[in-house]
């Protein structure tokens, strides 16, 4: 007998006994078998004789002509877990004895704390999207859980809609946006956690019985850990030993949730040695009432499928991001090379200061110019002035306007610092409305940075926001606005409500941001946005359909953005990755760096510069417009080509280097970094990837030089086969080259 591959490899770690059971379950009549196909990716669910909906594959794209076999329920164990714990569903409801992590946990109004979905319906039962219906086996309560493939990547969206049609409230205690399943395998986990001016850690472990839980808590998604996973199927022979999760080979399952609210994945290695990820809102602290008639559709999580290793995953989600979320999609403009005054100014912004830096940037190659924090209410420093979004009069007294025409004039267009969420006390706004913000009445409310965090699901707050948004965006010739959010959630009560209503603030919040994110969008559509939280804390595909670009971490230091940046792109496109080259020593490590180490170090995203350029030479200046113009002719190129981390930065290495090719394979651009030379090793050989073997590559140097004897020219073969000998040592240095293919 032929079985689903899912059951098969399931055979072959249980007993006898237990497939005896198996055999005889599949005796009934199961349901239909739906299938999804995109790129080199199959995932296929099922209903099985109970009605459940039961996950059938994941993986490798199948033949089309292969069939998957149903769906049938896998039975108890002994008398401790039930069917509805053995069988992996699609999306489990709390109820009927289930012990793995549910999807839906929701209390009727009565009391009863049960949930058991069955399937009632598919539309359309197509390859590429199916909308699936299920239901309660006897309470009106309604769930369709929304599939579309992506054909090119195999990256599949999946989010639910959960409807109550009972005559009474329920309260959702927990929803999930997917669940999803691999048959039992040993596996490597990563993924990505962080702390301000420390973010992109890329973290790797072996999955063990039980759960590991990944989350925010803080009402945003947060610096401490980031909304995304992989699974890389370890196939190493040494099962006591070190996990592995290699770059560029084996298979890798990965996921990203939409969403800027607090979130939550567990990842959960059954008993029965399935693991499991369930991933969407926090359900800490979470309670939505849904009232007759009123829905809750979950954040979409987004899943993908790679065999070629957490390499071939990250390129998918690039394409797939480049392609499908950034609201430039699917041809987003490469990002403008800015300068940011914050590192130079801080809060001291005044017309001529500004107008001084404008000047030097545009000498340099800079495209867009931004001021950063400063510039309204009463702003002198982190005390006061967020809420009240009037230009300080003391600093521009003419308004924004002279510095903007002079921005213009030196042929760059301007952007502005704002963090609408936020108020300081000591503001106009506060002394209006305390009403405004998270609190609890009659609580100390907590401030961090001296600000509180106006509540933004208040139709009055966000009516505020938009309003002053629209009217500096209307009266001043704005091209980009830089969205601040700089602390985190505390008290987080919506006192104007009653009480059994208040937690929806989690999930109202952040539509609320999401709206005016859109709203704006759509009535300035010239407007780019970058989404910043004290660096890194807000970056997820949900923020991304709404900005442009992200500002991954305050912290700037060139050899620290290595890892971060190696960190940050298994997950997101350097098209997005903001990277700026600030002073040296650098303010948080005082570590000191040549300008072209922390040139390159940016180029590897999205080039900004960030540094007080009062105070560079005259060196300084070519060094920096040399590469800026070097950068600019590659820039398509490093920003949505295919990224090869070729040596990863991460746990101390002495030498990193990254390449990336264009998506026609008719250029390739690629960094190399030392941390420092010890005992007299040379910099690695470089076999570069992703070339066309049969091409001719003609080799053109940005930073550094050849090795003698390195052809300027050579096959795609000899570049990946022979691979490049680079003469770089010492401490902090790097070099940078194109290869561009001869037509
Ligand atoms: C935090 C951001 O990450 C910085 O770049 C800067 O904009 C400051 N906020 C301004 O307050």
């Amino acid at each position: 007998m032929k079985r689903h591959p899912m059951i098969r490899r399931f055979s072959t770690l249980f007993t006898s006994l237990f497939m005896a059971t198996v055999a005889n379950a599949q005796k009934s009549s199961p349901g239909p078998v739906f299938r999804l196909d995109g790129g080199n990716a199959t995932y296929a669910f099922g209903v099985n004789e109970r009605g459940d909906l039961q996950t059938l594959y994941w993986g490798g794209r199948i033949g089309s002509q292969d069939a998957i076999p149903p769906a049938h329920s896998f039975p108890e164990w002994a008398s401790f877990d039930s069917t509805n714990t053995t069988t992996p569903q699609e999306y489990s409801g709390w109820g009927a004895g289930l012990f793995t992590e549910p999807a839906l946990k929701i209390t009727f109004a009565d009391g009863t704390r049960d949930l058991a979905l069955r399937f009632v319906n598919a539309t359309p039962d197509g390859t590429q999207a199916t909308d699936v219906l299920l239901k309660d086996i006897s309470r009106d309560i309604f769930v369709t859980l929304h599939y579309s493939m992506d054909a090119e990547t195999g990256i599949l969206g999946r989010s639910a809609k959960i409807v109550n049609r009972e005559k009474l409230p329920v309260m959702i205690e927990q929803m999930a946006a997917a669940q999803w399943t691999l048959p039992p395998a040993r596996y490597t986990l990563s993924y990505l956690t962080g702390r301000w001016a420390g973010e992109w850690t890329l973290n790797q472990g072996l999955i063990r019985p039980g759960a590991r839980i990944i989350e925010s808590r803080r009402g945003t998604t947060g610096h401490q850990a980031n909304p995304w996973f992989a699974i890389s199927r370890d196939t190493s022979q040494n099962p006591g030993g070190i996990p592995t999760a290699p770059e560029e080979s084996g298979e890798v399952w990965f996921g990203a949730l939409a969403w800027s609210g607090s979130w939550r994945f567990t990842i959960d290695e059954t008993q029965f040695d399935f693991v499991r990820m369930t991933g969407g809102f926090n359900p800490f602290d979470f309670g939505y009432k849904l009232n007759p008639g009123e829905s809750l559709e979950s954040p979409v999580f987004y899943g993908g499928y790679s065999n070629h290793g957490l390499g071939g995953a990250s390129r998918l989600l690039h394409r797939f991001e480049i392609a499908h979320i950034l609201p430039q999609a699917p041809n987003p403009r490469p990002r403008p090379v800015i300068y940011n005054s914050w590192e130079a100014t801080e809060f001291n912004v005044s017309e001529a200061a500004q107008i001084a830096l404008a000047e030097k940037a545009a000498s340099i190659g800079v495209d867009r110019f931004v001021m950063d924090d400063g510039w309204f209410g009463q702003r002198k420093d982190d005390h006061a002035g967020l809420g009240d979004w009037y230009v300080n009069p003391q600093k521009f007294p003419n308004g924004l306007k002279p510095v903007i025409d002079k921005v213009h004039s030196l042929g760059m267009d301007f952007g502005l610092w704002v963090e609408p969420e936020m108020v300081n006390p000591d503001s106009d706004l506060y002394r209006k409305h305390p009403e405004w913000v998270l609190n609890f009445p009659g609580r100390p409310r907590t401030e961090q940075r001296n600000q509180l965090v106006l509540n933004l699901a208040r139709p009055d707050v966000k009516q505020y926001i938009e309003g002053f948004l629209n009217k500096l965006l209307s009266e001043n010739d704005i091209a980009f606005l830089k969205w601040d959010y700089n602390r985190n959630w505390s008290e987080p009560g919506w006192d104007h409500l009653p009480p059994d209503e208040q937690k929806k603030i989690y999930v109202e919040f952040i539509r609320n941001l999401y709206a005016i994110l859109a709203d704006l969008r759509k009535k300035h559509p010239k407007v780019e946005i970058e989404s910043c939280s004290g660096g890194g804390g807000r970056v997820d595909l949900g923020i991304l359909r709404y900005t442009d670009e992200v500002w991954p971490s305050d912290n700037t230091d060139p050899f620290d953005r290595l890892s971060m940046q190696d960190g940050f792109t298994y997950a997101y496109t350097p098209q997005v990755m903001m990277a700026w080259v600030t002073d040296s020593p650098h303010w948080l490590n005082s570590r000191s760096t040549t300008l072209a180490y922390r040139m390159l170090s940016s180029m590897q995203g999205s080039l900004g510069i960030g540094a007080n350029l009062n105070n560079w030479t005259p060196e300084e200046f070519a060094t920096a417009k040399r590469l800026i113009a070097a950068y600019h002719a590659v820039q398509r190129t490093i920003a949505q080509g295919d990224l090869y981390r070729l040596i990863s930065p991460r746990n101390g290495s002495e030498f990193s280097s990254t390449e990336t090719v264009s998506r026609d394979k008719s250029q390739a651009v690629v960094f190399a970094f030392t941390h420092s030379t010890q005992q007299g090793r040379g910099f690695p050989l470089l076999q570069l990837q992703g070339l066309d073997p049969n091409a001719e590559y003609t080799l053109t140097w940005i930073e550094g030089t050849a090795r003698a004897g390195t052809p300027d020219r050579a096959s795609g073969a000899w570049w990946m086969n022979h691979g490049i000998d680079l003469d770089l040592r010492g401490d902090f240095v790097a070099a940078a080259f194109r290869l561009d293919q001869r037509r």
